[in-house]
């Protein structure tokens, strides 16, 4: 997968270096590129941002450096072979970030990132490169961060794990919190390693029995009410037919 960053703080991507995209990077499973928004202004001052029309405070993101950056980043995309773009602009306006979006993204070859500081981007980059590829504006949650930057740093975090080969054990995404199937939107519950007591604290005896009917259970019940606790909108979602009288009586 090829993913390519428009910012003006390239050095706000340094994280991509590491962990788990900093290896898939190493091995060549991710293509990653961040190129700096100033690179495309021709004035003194690298001006990219100008007061909004229409009055209000704080400063709009220019047109012109995002069309020249976004045109020569495709352009040297297409020339490398990559194909089917889709533009990820990260604003607090935008769709929920979600885990399904996840799945949806990381089956795309190419992403291209336009992280916004200010009060975002003029809109007509936008709707101009919306008329060429597909665009998904994403919000990662209900707050408003000063740019789009770690916002970018977080889908790709989401989406780099997704990509076949990168997590070591391909089964350690299916009892994701969030993931499709059995358990679709239930949290998942507590987990524990070794040692067995820890400060006088033990591992609840039903792990340690070696008996995988009653660790499904068990975990299933510590799911539903971990879910029940910290997310019972949640809940609402789930298919009724998916709880059973052990569920209900929970
Ligand atoms: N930029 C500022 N706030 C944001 C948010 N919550 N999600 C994505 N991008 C943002």
């Amino acid at each position: 997968m090829r993913l390519d960053v428009v910012t003006i703080f390239p050095e706000y991507l340094d994280p991509l270096n590491v962990s788990l995209v900093g290896k898939a990077r190493a091995r060549g499973q991710l293509d990653v590129r961040v190129h700096d928004l100033r690179a495309w202004t021709y004035d003194r001052h690298n001006t990219v941002d100008d007061t909004p029309y229409g009055g209000g405070p704080g400063m709009v993101m220019k047109t012109e450096p995002w069309g020249d950056a976004l045109d020569s980043v495709l352009a040297d995309g297409y020339e490398a072979g990559s194909h089917a773009p889709a533009l990820i602009v990260p604003t607090p306006s935008g769709r929920p970030f979600t885990q399904e979006l996840a799945v949806e993204l990381s089956e795309r070859p190419w992403l291209v990132f336009t992280p916004a500081r200010y009060e975002g981007i003029d809109r007509r980059v936008i709707d101009e490169y919306a008329t060429r590829m597909p665009v998904y504006e994403v919000s990662i949650g209900d707050y408003v961060l000063a740019g789009g930057e770690a916002a970018v740093l977080v889908v790709t975090e989401a989406v780099a794990r997704l990509l076949p080969g990168v997590l070591g054990n391909a089964e350690s995404h299916r009892d994701d919190s969030f993931a499709p199937g059995a358990m679709a939107n239930l949290l998942e519950g507590p987990v524990y390693t070794k040692p067995p007591e820890w400060r006088g604290r033990e591992i609840p005896d039903v792990l340690l029995s070696g008996h995988h009917g009653k660790i499904a259970r068990w975990r299933r019940d510590e799911a539903l009410r971990r879910t029940a606790a910290n997310r019972p909108d949640l809940i609402e979602t789930c298919d009724p037919k998916a709880f059973d009288k052990k569920d209900r009586e929970m």
